[in-house]
Protein backbone atom coordinates (compact mmCIF):
# COMPACT_ATOMS: atom_id res chain seq x y z
CA UNK A 1 0.00 0.00 0.00
CA UNK A 2 1.02 3.19 -1.19
CA UNK A 3 2.63 5.42 2.63
CA UNK A 4 0.43 8.00 1.89
CA UNK A 5 -2.45 5.97 2.88
CA UNK A 6 -0.94 3.78 5.46
CA UNK A 7 -0.13 5.01 8.95
CA UNK A 8 3.41 4.61 10.68
CA UNK A 9 4.59 1.50 11.71
CA UNK A 10 3.80 1.62 15.34
CA UNK A 11 1.31 4.32 15.35
CA UNK A 12 -2.51 3.68 15.24
CA UNK A 13 -5.68 5.14 14.82
CA UNK A 14 -8.76 5.45 17.08
CA UNK A 15 -11.58 5.46 15.26
CA UNK A 16 -15.08 7.19 15.79
CA UNK A 17 -16.35 3.87 16.89
CA UNK A 18 -13.72 3.21 19.57
CA UNK A 19 -12.88 6.81 20.85
CA UNK A 20 -15.32 6.54 23.55
CA UNK A 21 -13.29 3.94 25.65
CA UNK A 22 -10.46 5.95 25.62
CA UNK A 23 -12.80 9.36 26.16
CA UNK A 24 -14.48 7.39 29.40
CA UNK A 25 -11.17 6.00 30.39
CA UNK A 26 -9.35 9.91 30.35
CA UNK A 27 -12.60 11.06 32.29
CA UNK A 28 -12.03 8.58 35.01
CA UNK A 29 -8.52 8.52 35.95
CA UNK A 30 -8.47 12.01 36.17
CA UNK A 31 -11.65 12.10 38.56
CA UNK A 32 -10.12 9.65 40.58
CA UNK A 33 -6.87 11.10 41.00
CA UNK A 34 -8.59 14.41 41.90
CA UNK A 35 -10.41 12.59 44.55
CA UNK A 36 -6.92 11.77 46.09
CA UNK A 37 -5.64 15.41 45.30
CA UNK A 38 -3.79 15.22 42.08
CA UNK A 39 -4.19 18.04 39.86
CA UNK A 40 -3.47 17.84 35.99
CA UNK A 41 -0.90 19.22 34.57
CA UNK A 42 -0.07 19.89 31.35
CA UNK A 43 3.59 19.33 29.14
CA UNK A 44 4.54 19.95 26.04
CA UNK A 45 5.32 16.57 23.39
CA UNK A 46 8.81 17.76 23.38
CA UNK A 47 11.68 18.57 25.24
CA UNK A 48 15.35 19.55 25.17
CA UNK A 49 17.10 15.99 24.50
CA UNK A 50 19.32 16.59 27.52
CA UNK A 51 16.45 16.56 30.14
CA UNK A 52 15.74 12.79 28.93
CA UNK A 53 19.56 12.41 28.71
CA UNK A 54 20.34 13.19 32.56
CA UNK A 55 16.47 12.45 34.13
CA UNK A 56 16.13 8.66 32.54
CA UNK A 57 19.56 7.74 32.02
CA UNK A 58 21.97 7.63 29.84
CA UNK A 59 22.61 3.52 30.02
CA UNK A 60 18.82 3.21 29.47
CA UNK A 61 17.21 1.51 26.19
CA UNK A 62 14.66 4.65 26.02
CA UNK A 63 17.73 6.79 25.95
CA UNK A 64 19.98 4.63 23.88
CA UNK A 65 17.94 3.26 21.33
CA UNK A 66 14.10 4.52 21.44
CA UNK A 67 13.86 7.83 21.41
CA UNK A 68 12.59 9.83 18.63
CA UNK A 69 15.72 12.81 18.58
CA UNK A 70 15.90 15.59 16.13
CA UNK A 71 17.24 19.00 15.58
CA UNK A 72 14.72 22.10 14.90
CA UNK A 73 15.12 24.57 12.87
CA UNK A 74 16.81 26.47 15.58
CA UNK A 75 19.48 24.02 15.60
CA UNK A 76 18.59 22.81 19.09
CA UNK A 77 18.59 18.94 19.90
CA UNK A 78 14.58 17.96 20.57
CA UNK A 79 13.47 15.23 21.81
CA UNK A 80 9.35 13.65 21.61
CA UNK A 81 8.60 13.20 25.41
CA UNK A 82 9.15 8.90 25.66
CA UNK A 83 7.83 9.45 29.23
CA UNK A 84 6.24 11.89 31.39
CA UNK A 85 8.15 11.81 34.60
CA UNK A 86 10.96 13.87 33.30
CA UNK A 87 8.83 16.79 31.99
CA UNK A 88 6.61 17.12 35.29
CA UNK A 89 9.96 17.26 37.46
CA UNK A 90 11.15 19.86 34.74
CA UNK A 91 7.46 21.79 34.91
CA UNK A 92 7.67 21.37 38.79
CA UNK A 93 11.63 22.94 38.84
CA UNK A 94 10.86 25.81 36.26
CA UNK A 95 7.81 27.38 37.82
CA UNK A 96 8.94 26.73 41.73
CA UNK A 97 6.26 24.78 42.35
CA UNK A 98 8.65 23.51 45.55
CA UNK A 99 7.40 26.57 47.05
CA UNK A 100 4.00 25.71 46.94
CA UNK A 101 1.93 23.11 49.26
CA UNK A 102 3.94 19.91 49.35
CA UNK A 103 3.40 17.36 48.21
CA UNK A 104 2.66 18.75 45.16
CA UNK A 105 0.27 15.95 43.70
CA UNK A 106 -0.04 16.27 39.70
CA UNK A 107 -1.47 14.14 36.99
CA UNK A 108 -1.47 14.09 33.59
CA UNK A 109 -2.70 11.76 30.48
CA UNK A 110 -0.46 12.26 27.43
CA UNK A 111 1.47 10.48 24.35
CA UNK A 112 4.46 9.30 24.38
CA UNK A 113 6.71 8.08 22.08
CA UNK A 114 8.94 5.20 21.97
CA UNK A 115 10.99 3.91 18.65
CA UNK A 116 10.88 -0.20 20.22
CA UNK A 117 9.35 -3.17 18.13
CA UNK A 118 6.01 -2.69 17.96
CA UNK A 119 3.89 -5.81 18.94
CA UNK A 120 0.42 -6.48 20.84
CA UNK A 121 0.59 -4.23 24.03
CA UNK A 122 3.46 -2.22 22.51
CA UNK A 123 3.20 1.13 19.91
CA UNK A 124 6.13 3.37 19.03
CA UNK A 125 2.89 5.99 19.60
CA UNK A 126 1.01 5.21 23.07
CA UNK A 127 -1.08 6.90 25.40
CA UNK A 128 -0.24 6.91 29.16
CA UNK A 129 -1.68 8.23 32.25
CA UNK A 130 0.31 8.86 34.82
CA UNK A 131 0.61 10.70 38.60
CA UNK A 132 3.59 12.39 40.44
CA UNK A 133 3.63 13.37 43.89
CA UNK A 134 6.65 14.95 44.39
CA UNK A 135 8.12 16.44 47.72
CA UNK A 136 7.39 13.43 50.34
CA UNK A 137 9.87 10.75 51.50
CA UNK A 138 7.38 9.04 53.64
CA UNK A 139 6.68 5.34 53.08
CA UNK A 140 2.32 6.28 53.70
CA UNK A 141 3.07 8.04 50.09
CA UNK A 142 4.09 4.89 48.28
CA UNK A 143 1.06 2.95 49.33
CA UNK A 144 -0.96 6.02 48.80
CA UNK A 145 0.00 6.20 45.01
CA UNK A 146 0.23 2.76 44.88
CA UNK A 147 -3.80 2.80 46.26
CA UNK A 148 -4.74 4.88 43.57
CA UNK A 149 -3.76 2.79 40.79
CA UNK A 150 -5.53 -0.05 42.22
CA UNK A 151 -8.65 2.30 42.86
CA UNK A 152 -8.69 2.86 39.24
CA UNK A 153 -8.42 -0.47 38.10
CA UNK A 154 -10.85 -1.54 41.07
CA UNK A 155 -13.40 0.73 39.53
CA UNK A 156 -13.23 -0.11 36.22
CA UNK A 157 -14.14 -3.79 37.66
CA UNK A 158 -11.12 -5.15 36.41
CA UNK A 159 -9.53 -8.25 38.37
CA UNK A 160 -6.19 -10.99 38.22
CA UNK A 161 -4.56 -7.87 37.97
CA UNK A 162 -1.07 -9.02 39.80
CA UNK A 163 1.02 -6.13 41.79
CA UNK A 164 4.47 -6.86 42.12
CA UNK A 165 6.66 -5.09 44.52
CA UNK A 166 10.84 -4.28 45.19
CA UNK A 167 13.06 -2.18 46.03
CA UNK A 168 15.74 -1.08 44.53
CA UNK A 169 17.49 0.82 47.24
CA UNK A 170 19.49 4.43 47.51
CA UNK A 171 22.40 5.24 46.05
CA UNK A 172 24.23 4.21 48.69
CA UNK A 173 23.15 0.70 48.91
CA UNK A 174 23.34 0.18 44.85
CA UNK A 175 27.01 0.97 44.99
CA UNK A 176 27.94 -3.17 47.09
CA UNK A 177 24.84 -4.39 44.56
CA UNK A 178 26.98 -2.85 41.56
CA UNK A 179 29.89 -5.20 42.96
CA UNK A 180 28.36 -7.66 43.02
CA UNK A 181 26.60 -7.85 39.54
CA UNK A 182 29.83 -6.71 37.95
CA UNK A 183 31.75 -9.62 39.40
CA UNK A 184 28.30 -12.20 38.21
CA UNK A 185 28.07 -10.01 34.55
CA UNK A 186 32.15 -10.05 34.32
CA UNK A 187 31.77 -14.33 34.66
CA UNK A 188 29.61 -14.37 31.64
CA UNK A 189 30.98 -11.52 29.79
CA UNK A 190 31.51 -13.18 26.45
CA UNK A 191 27.62 -13.82 26.15
CA UNK A 192 26.83 -10.78 26.68
CA UNK A 193 25.23 -8.65 23.62
CA UNK A 194 27.18 -5.19 22.96
CA UNK A 195 25.05 -2.93 24.81
CA UNK A 196 25.32 -4.83 27.53
CA UNK A 197 28.74 -5.29 27.20
CA UNK A 198 29.07 -1.07 27.22
CA UNK A 199 26.54 -1.51 30.57
CA UNK A 200 28.96 -3.53 32.28
CA UNK A 201 30.85 -0.78 33.10
CA UNK A 202 28.67 2.18 33.57
CA UNK A 203 25.46 0.72 35.00
CA UNK A 204 25.34 -3.14 35.66
CA UNK A 205 22.03 -2.64 36.53
CA UNK A 206 20.77 -1.56 33.47
CA UNK A 207 21.50 -5.42 32.46
CA UNK A 208 18.71 -6.27 33.76
CA UNK A 209 16.20 -4.71 31.81
CA UNK A 210 17.77 -5.73 28.36
CA UNK A 211 15.44 -6.51 26.43
CA UNK A 212 18.05 -9.57 24.14
CA UNK A 213 16.68 -13.29 24.83
CA UNK A 214 20.44 -14.29 26.12
CA UNK A 215 21.32 -11.70 28.37
CA UNK A 216 17.59 -12.26 29.77
CA UNK A 217 19.08 -15.72 30.56
CA UNK A 218 21.99 -14.80 32.16
CA UNK A 219 20.02 -11.98 34.30
CA UNK A 220 17.87 -14.65 35.86
CA UNK A 221 21.04 -15.75 37.93
CA UNK A 222 22.37 -12.51 38.68
CA UNK A 223 22.06 -11.53 42.77
CA UNK A 224 18.99 -9.58 43.69
CA UNK A 225 18.82 -6.08 44.78
CA UNK A 226 16.89 -7.01 48.14
CA UNK A 227 19.62 -8.72 49.47
CA UNK A 228 21.82 -5.67 49.68
CA UNK A 229 19.83 -3.01 50.29
CA UNK A 230 20.50 -0.70 53.65
CA UNK A 231 18.78 -0.67 56.91
CA UNK A 232 16.99 2.32 56.48
CA UNK A 233 15.88 0.89 52.80
CA UNK A 234 14.72 -1.84 54.26
CA UNK A 235 12.56 -0.31 57.09
CA UNK A 236 11.22 1.92 54.69
CA UNK A 237 10.08 -1.18 52.02
CA UNK A 238 8.61 -3.24 55.35
CA UNK A 239 6.62 0.08 56.39
CA UNK A 240 5.09 0.43 52.21
CA UNK A 241 4.29 -3.47 52.86
CA UNK A 242 2.46 -2.46 56.03
CA UNK A 243 0.46 -0.07 54.91
CA UNK A 244 -0.64 -2.27 51.70
CA UNK A 245 -1.85 -5.05 53.81
CA UNK A 246 -3.49 -2.38 56.15
CA UNK A 247 -5.34 -1.29 53.17
CA UNK A 248 -6.06 -5.39 52.40
CA UNK A 249 -3.93 -4.42 48.40
CA UNK A 250 -2.16 -7.45 47.60
CA UNK A 251 1.00 -7.52 46.54
CA UNK A 252 3.99 -10.41 45.56
CA UNK A 253 7.58 -9.16 46.48
CA UNK A 254 8.87 -9.62 42.94
CA UNK A 255 13.33 -9.42 43.56
CA UNK A 256 13.21 -9.43 39.70
CA UNK A 257 12.16 -6.03 39.34
CA UNK A 258 14.60 -3.05 38.51
CA UNK A 259 12.49 -1.16 35.79
CA UNK A 260 14.01 0.25 32.91
CA UNK A 261 14.21 3.99 34.42
CA UNK A 262 17.39 5.36 35.88
CA UNK A 263 15.62 7.62 37.96
CA UNK A 264 14.21 5.02 40.76
CA UNK A 265 15.30 4.85 43.98
CA UNK A 266 13.78 2.50 46.84
CA UNK A 267 10.19 1.26 46.22
CA UNK A 268 9.55 0.09 42.86
CA UNK A 269 6.27 -1.38 41.39
CA UNK A 270 4.17 -2.77 38.60
CA UNK A 271 0.51 -3.87 38.10
CA UNK A 272 0.94 -7.37 35.44
CA UNK A 273 -1.90 -9.63 34.11
CA UNK A 274 -1.27 -12.58 32.03
CA UNK A 275 -4.05 -12.17 29.80
CA UNK A 276 -2.89 -9.48 26.94
CA UNK A 277 0.13 -10.98 25.98
CA UNK A 278 4.05 -10.32 26.28
CA UNK A 279 3.35 -6.86 27.42
CA UNK A 280 1.63 -7.66 30.26
CA UNK A 281 2.60 -4.49 32.37
CA UNK A 282 -0.22 -2.59 32.75
CA UNK A 283 1.25 -0.19 35.41
CA UNK A 284 4.86 0.90 36.61
CA UNK A 285 6.32 3.40 38.88
CA UNK A 286 8.22 3.90 41.97
CA UNK A 287 10.44 6.46 44.01
CA UNK A 288 13.07 8.41 42.16
CA UNK A 289 13.90 10.67 45.04
CA UNK A 290 16.98 12.21 43.27
CA UNK A 291 15.52 12.69 39.92
CA UNK A 292 14.69 16.56 40.87
CA UNK A 293 18.18 17.30 42.57
CA UNK A 294 19.87 15.68 39.84
CA UNK A 295 17.83 18.19 37.46
CA UNK A 296 19.63 20.82 39.66
CA UNK A 297 16.50 21.24 41.64
CA UNK A 298 16.34 21.10 45.40
CA UNK A 299 16.48 17.76 47.44
CA UNK A 300 12.93 16.22 46.69
CA UNK A 301 11.80 12.76 47.65
CA UNK A 302 9.38 11.96 44.99
CA UNK A 303 7.22 9.23 43.56
CA UNK A 304 4.29 8.06 41.15
CA UNK A 305 3.31 5.99 38.39
CA UNK A 306 2.51 5.57 34.48
CA UNK A 307 0.22 3.34 33.07
CA UNK A 308 -0.81 2.71 29.17
CA UNK A 309 -4.11 3.03 28.24
CA UNK A 310 -3.34 1.15 24.91
CA UNK A 311 -2.89 -2.09 27.47
CA UNK A 312 -5.68 -1.24 29.76
CA UNK A 313 -7.98 -0.97 27.24
CA UNK A 314 -6.70 -4.93 25.56
CA UNK A 315 -7.07 -5.87 29.52
CA UNK A 316 -10.93 -4.81 29.27
CA UNK A 317 -11.24 -6.42 26.24
CA UNK A 318 -10.05 -9.58 27.20
CA UNK A 319 -12.15 -9.58 30.65
CA UNK A 320 -15.31 -8.77 28.94
CA UNK A 321 -15.67 -5.64 30.46
CA UNK A 322 -18.01 -3.04 28.27
CA UNK A 323 -17.28 0.99 29.30
CA UNK A 324 -20.43 3.00 28.78
CA UNK A 325 -21.01 4.02 25.18
CA UNK A 326 -22.80 7.52 24.79
CA UNK A 327 -25.52 7.89 23.02
CA UNK A 328 -24.78 9.16 19.30
CA UNK A 329 -28.21 10.53 18.72
CA UNK A 330 -30.87 10.99 20.97
CA UNK A 331 -33.40 12.02 18.44
CA UNK A 332 -33.15 12.36 14.25
CA UNK A 333 -35.52 14.53 12.07
CA UNK A 334 -36.02 13.60 9.21
CA UNK A 335 -38.20 16.33 6.51
CA UNK A 336 -39.94 16.19 3.26
CA UNK A 337 -39.35 19.10 1.39
CA UNK A 338 -38.07 22.54 1.64
CA UNK A 339 -40.51 23.89 3.98
CA UNK A 340 -39.64 21.16 6.46
CA UNK A 341 -36.16 21.16 6.20
CA UNK A 342 -36.39 25.36 7.71
CA UNK A 343 -38.78 23.84 10.67
CA UNK A 344 -36.58 20.49 11.45
CA UNK A 345 -33.15 22.87 11.80
CA UNK A 346 -35.33 24.73 14.18
CA UNK A 347 -36.29 22.60 15.73
CA UNK A 348 -32.57 20.51 16.04
CA UNK A 349 -31.34 23.49 17.12
CA UNK A 350 -33.98 24.02 19.80
CA UNK A 351 -33.31 20.71 20.92
CA UNK A 352 -29.31 20.71 21.13
CA UNK A 353 -30.09 24.00 23.17
CA UNK A 354 -31.90 22.12 25.79
CA UNK A 355 -28.75 19.39 25.71
CA UNK A 356 -29.89 17.13 23.53
CA UNK A 357 -28.04 15.54 20.44
CA UNK A 358 -30.37 15.93 17.66
CA UNK A 359 -29.85 15.84 13.63
CA UNK A 360 -31.17 16.33 10.53
CA UNK A 361 -31.08 15.92 6.99
CA UNK A 362 -27.92 18.34 5.43
CA UNK A 363 -27.21 15.96 2.55
CA UNK A 364 -30.45 16.47 0.28
CA UNK A 365 -31.73 13.04 0.76
CA UNK A 366 -35.31 11.12 0.28
CA UNK A 367 -36.94 10.07 3.23
CA UNK A 368 -36.36 6.35 2.56
CA UNK A 369 -32.51 6.93 2.61
CA UNK A 370 -32.80 9.72 5.85
CA UNK A 371 -34.82 6.75 8.17
CA UNK A 372 -31.80 4.47 6.75
CA UNK A 373 -29.11 7.02 8.23
CA UNK A 374 -31.13 7.20 11.42
CA UNK A 375 -30.60 3.40 11.81
CA UNK A 376 -27.09 3.49 11.23
CA UNK A 377 -25.88 6.39 12.79
CA UNK A 378 -28.43 4.73 16.02
CA UNK A 379 -30.73 7.82 16.27
CA UNK A 380 -33.02 6.45 19.61
CA UNK A 381 -35.87 8.38 18.13
CA UNK A 382 -37.38 9.95 14.60
CA UNK A 383 -39.37 12.31 13.70
CA UNK A 384 -40.77 12.41 10.16
CA UNK A 385 -41.46 16.67 9.36
CA UNK A 386 -43.61 17.16 6.28
CA UNK A 387 -46.32 19.88 5.55
CA UNK A 388 -48.93 18.03 7.05
CA UNK A 389 -47.38 18.00 10.50
CA UNK A 390 -45.67 22.05 10.41
CA UNK A 391 -49.65 22.84 10.06
CA UNK A 392 -50.79 21.08 12.56
CA UNK A 393 -47.71 22.08 14.80
CA UNK A 394 -47.67 17.95 15.73
CA UNK A 395 -45.62 15.26 14.85
CA UNK A 396 -45.13 11.52 15.59
CA UNK A 397 -42.01 10.88 17.73
CA UNK A 398 -41.10 6.59 16.81
CA UNK A 399 -39.26 4.73 19.48
CA UNK A 400 -36.28 2.94 17.02
CA UNK A 401 -36.05 0.58 19.64
CA UNK A 402 -39.80 -0.91 20.34
CA UNK A 403 -41.62 1.11 17.49
CA UNK A 404 -43.65 2.74 19.89
CA UNK A 405 -45.51 6.10 18.33
CA UNK A 406 -45.48 9.11 21.07
CA UNK A 407 -47.57 12.18 19.29
CA UNK A 408 -45.36 15.67 19.96
CA UNK A 409 -46.53 18.94 19.77
CA UNK A 410 -43.88 20.79 17.46
CA UNK A 411 -43.81 23.75 19.90
CA UNK A 412 -41.79 23.95 22.86
CA UNK A 413 -40.07 20.22 21.19
CA UNK A 414 -36.89 21.18 23.31
CA UNK A 415 -38.30 21.20 26.41
CA UNK A 416 -40.77 18.80 26.22
CA UNK A 417 -38.27 15.88 24.48
CA UNK A 418 -36.29 16.42 27.84
CA UNK A 419 -38.59 15.78 29.62
CA UNK A 420 -40.58 12.35 28.15
CA UNK A 421 -37.01 10.60 27.60
CA UNK A 422 -36.37 11.38 31.57
CA UNK A 423 -39.72 9.74 32.56
CA UNK A 424 -39.47 7.41 29.89
CA UNK A 425 -36.12 6.44 31.55
CA UNK A 426 -37.82 6.69 35.06
CA UNK A 427 -40.11 4.27 34.02
CA UNK A 428 -37.52 1.83 32.57
CA UNK A 429 -35.91 1.78 35.99
CA UNK A 430 -38.54 1.56 38.01
CA UNK A 431 -39.41 -1.57 35.63
CA UNK A 432 -36.19 -3.10 36.48
CA UNK A 433 -36.32 -2.66 40.18
CA UNK A 434 -38.78 -4.28 40.14
CA UNK A 435 -42.22 -3.95 41.96
CA UNK A 436 -40.58 -2.62 45.30
CA UNK A 437 -39.98 0.61 43.45
CA UNK A 438 -44.06 1.92 42.84
CA UNK A 439 -43.78 2.76 46.29
CA UNK A 440 -40.98 5.58 45.78
CA UNK A 441 -42.13 8.75 44.39
CA UNK A 442 -39.56 9.00 41.50
CA UNK A 443 -40.92 12.13 39.61
CA UNK A 444 -40.14 14.21 43.26
CA UNK A 445 -36.36 13.71 42.27
CA UNK A 446 -37.18 14.56 38.91
CA UNK A 447 -38.86 17.36 39.64
CA UNK A 448 -36.46 18.84 42.33
CA UNK A 449 -33.80 19.04 39.45
P1 LIG B 1 7.14 2.75 31.99
O1 LIG B 1 7.15 1.45 32.72
O2 LIG B 1 8.21 2.96 31.00
O3 LIG B 1 7.21 3.87 33.10
O4 LIG B 1 5.75 2.97 31.30
C1 LIG B 1 4.55 2.93 32.04
C2 LIG B 1 3.49 2.20 31.28
O5 LIG B 1 3.34 2.76 29.98
C3 LIG B 1 3.78 0.73 31.02
O6 LIG B 1 3.45 -0.05 32.13
C4 LIG B 1 2.86 0.46 29.84
O7 LIG B 1 1.53 0.24 30.26
C5 LIG B 1 2.93 1.76 29.07
N1 LIG B 1 3.91 1.65 27.97
C6 LIG B 1 5.25 1.82 28.02
N2 LIG B 1 5.80 1.66 26.81
C7 LIG B 1 4.79 1.37 25.97
C8 LIG B 1 4.72 1.10 24.56
N3 LIG B 1 5.78 1.12 23.78
N4 LIG B 1 3.49 0.84 24.03
C9 LIG B 1 2.39 0.83 24.82
N5 LIG B 1 2.39 1.11 26.14
C10 LIG B 1 3.58 1.36 26.71
C11 LIG B 1 7.21 5.21 32.84
O8 LIG B 1 6.97 5.70 31.78
C12 LIG B 1 7.42 6.03 34.08
N6 LIG B 1 7.47 7.45 33.68
C13 LIG B 1 6.33 5.78 35.10
C14 LIG B 1 6.50 6.55 36.33
C15 LIG B 1 5.85 7.69 36.66
N7 LIG B 1 7.34 6.30 37.31
C16 LIG B 1 7.25 7.21 38.24
N8 LIG B 1 6.35 8.09 37.85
Amino acid sequence: MALITKAVKGTQDILPSEVYKNQFIEQIVIDIAGKFGFRELRIPVFEHTELFQRGVGETTDVVQKEMYTFDDKGGRSITLRPEGTAGVARAFLEHGLFNEALPQKLCYVINCYRYEKPQAGRWREFQQFGVEMLGTASPAADAEVISLANEIFAFLGIENLQLELNSIGCPECRKNYHNALREYFESKKENLCPTCLERLGKNPMRILDCKSPICKEICEGAPAIIDYICDDCSRHFESVKKYLDAMNISYVVNPRIVRGLDYYTRTVFEFVSNQIGAQGTVCGGGRYDGLVEELGGPHTPSLGFAMGTGRLLMLLEAQGIELPKPDACEIYIAPMGENATVEAMRLVSELRSNGISAQTDVAGRSLKAQMKYADKIGARYTMVLGDNEIEQGKANLKNMDNGEITEAELENLGEDFMEFIIRKQTEALQQSLGDDAGSFDWSSIINNN
